[in-house]
């Protein structure tokens, strides 16, 4: 294949992001004999499945008191009302296969001392069930893997530095490609008859996030403007526990639940313990209500953080090594030091509506990883579970396309349009106002504000490299999130409202709906239900 102005390439199916669900995917697919390209416009290992710390949410029957039933049950109280029962099951049960699928492919887990696979424990699960990797760098470890097996033995082509403009579409509306900038701004068209988009989540849409550079909405972007369905937008899970240093924009490194797991408590400026009030699981409750009670425990003491107590763990540094790394380097010593410790953008439960195999309501587009919304995750992500997801609905969406696409050839049409106009606002205006107004504690004049702040600084523009479509994608998701949690008059999992401070089950069951009108802004609806072409 070469790259560069005018170049082409054919291929069964294009994978648009290389984490666990895209890698997981193209890999399954390729040994299903499709020949598959794989596209990310940074290097690699750019996404968030690197960063995943605490482990994979799985049943294996080795636990005790354990089992596929109680994590259902477990996912279905984080997620608030809002989870797809059918999703939840088909995923949580096909958890143990996948997961040996990977170690297959040579991901190494943490052995326990009694033998067996090490388990620690994270917000919302009542069992020890979420299997850690290098201690708390599990989805580096999953990352190492995959691409090793996709550089070696698989030999699958690998595209970095290429970016999605957008999804090329016959005159049926079907998938008939990708077109594609490398990193000079120079164009391209990928010709395959089916699109995978793995690109993960949007926390770059807030100052403060856990998610590194990449993790700016783009798929969820490409796939409202090809005329796919989201959902569940406003769902964005705040993780609880960033390491603070101060006021600062951009990735901040994580504390993994799993610490509070082994054991440490949070403190307010005090040293109160404020978590056994909240909760009966106190500082292991779901992330969304640990999340909330530390910021409204903020405000109550005007503080810009709290403090992590994990004095009492035995050898922190040796268990827990990425933490003790970003501790180490901010002066804290965790053995004798309280942890500063404060909320960020960390996951989107909703995004493009797929099915668990993949499928979206436009015929060869799939979907696969944080980028969908399965509804596994409902109103709130249950913690652990997105490698999960990614390993599952990664592996079911190769099928889904092998099978989709068996039976007899017809040559691929010609897209009908090229790349259009899109709005554009500047990223800080965007990034500042969505902290500001669409975090943990949203009112409907402070959406207002947000949505107006942003409206003054947007213009259109046609997205041609990898700034201006990750700039329109984030615009893009800033109207829709505002939108959706403008329409929400409730308070629910992670999406918390001031002015409706309580739950209202006129909104059980009933995600909200995005698709883009006419001139490309997004309309909010009600019911995944009634889409068709999904399951
Ligand atoms: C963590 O380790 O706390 C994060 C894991 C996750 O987001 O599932």
């Amino acid at each position: 294949m070469t790259t560069g102005a005018g170049w082409d390439a054919t291929a069964d199916l294009v994978v648009v992001g290389s984490g666990v669900a895209g890698l997981t995917a193209a890999l399954d697919a390729t040994a299903a004999g499709l020949r598959v390209v794989v596209v990310t416009k940074d290097v690699v290992d750019a996404g968030s499945t690197c960063w995943a710390q605490g482990g994979i949410a799985v049943v294996l029957g080795d636990v005790p008191g354990d089992d596929t039933d109680r994590h259902i049950a477990d996912t279905l109280t984080a997620g608030a009302g809002l989870n797809d029962a059918r999703a939840v099951a088909a995923i949580v049960e096909g958890g143990p296969d996948a997961f040996a699928h990977l170690r297959a492919r040579g991901a190494v887990f943490d052995a326990a001392a009694r033998g067996g696979l090490a388990r620690t424990r994270e917000g919302g699960h009542t069992a020890f069930r979420v299997v850690p990797a290098g201690g708390d760098a599990t989805g580096a470890e999953v990352e190492r893997a995959l691409v090793a097996t996709a550089r070696g033995t698989a030999g699958l082509p690998l595209l970095t530095g290429h970016v999605g403009l957008d999804v090329a579409l016959d005159a049926a509306g079907r998938v008939v490609g990708l077109w594609v900038a490398d990193d000079h701004g120079r164009p391209g068209l990928l010709r395959a008859p089916a699109v995978l988009l793995a690109t993960g989540g949007y926390g770059q849409l807030f100052a403060s996030t856990t998610n590194p550079a990449a993790l700016t909405g783009d798929g969820i972007a490409l796939a409202l403007r090809a005329g796919a369905t989201a959902a569940d937008l406003e769902f964005v899970q705040f993780h609880p526990t960033v390491l603070y240093t101060g006021p600062a924009v951009g990735r901040r490194p994580l504390v993994t639940e799993a610490v509070r797991g082994e054991g440490a408590v949070l403190r307010d400026r005090a040293g109160v313990r404020f978590m056994t009030d909240v909760h009966p699981l106190a500082d292991l409750a779901p992330r969304d209500v640990v999340a909330a009670a530390i910021t409204r425990r903020m405000a109550a003491t005007g503080t810009d953080c709290v403090w992590l107590d994990a004095t009492t763990i035995d050898g922190f540094a040796a268990r827990f090594p990425t933490v003790s790394a970003s501790c180490r380097e901010a002066g804290i010593d965790p053995r004798v030091d309280l942890i500063p410790v404060t909320p960020a953008a960390h996951y989107a439960c909703g995004g493009v509506v797929a099915d668990v195999d993949g499928r979206t309501a436009v015929a060869g587009l799939y979907a696969a990883g944080e980028v969908a919304r399965t509804g596994l995750h409902g109103a709130n992500r249950l913690a652990s579970n997105s490698l999960l997801e990614g390993l599952v609905v990664g592996g079911r969406a190769a099928t889904a396309v092998a099978a989709d696409l068996a039976g007899p050839r017809h040559t691929l049409a010609d897209p009908v349009a090229r790349p259009a106009a899109a709005p554009v606002a500047e990223r800080r205006v965007v990034q500042r106002a969505m902290s500001a107004s669409a975090g943990i504690g949203r009112d409907a004049a402070g959406l207002a504000a947000a949505s107006d702040a942003i409206e003054t600084v947007t213009r259109r523009v046609v997205p041609a490299d990898r700034a201006g479509v990750e700039d329109a994608a984030l615009t893009l998701l800033a109207q829709a999130v505002l939108a959706a949690a403008g329409t929400r008059r409730e308070t629910r999992g992670c999406h918390v409202r001031t002015d409706f401070p309580d739950r209202d089950d006129v909104w059980q069951r009933e995600s909200l709906v995005v698709t883009l009108d006419g001139d490309g802004l997004p309309v909010v609806g009600v019911g995944v239900g009634a889409l068709a072409g999904v399951a």
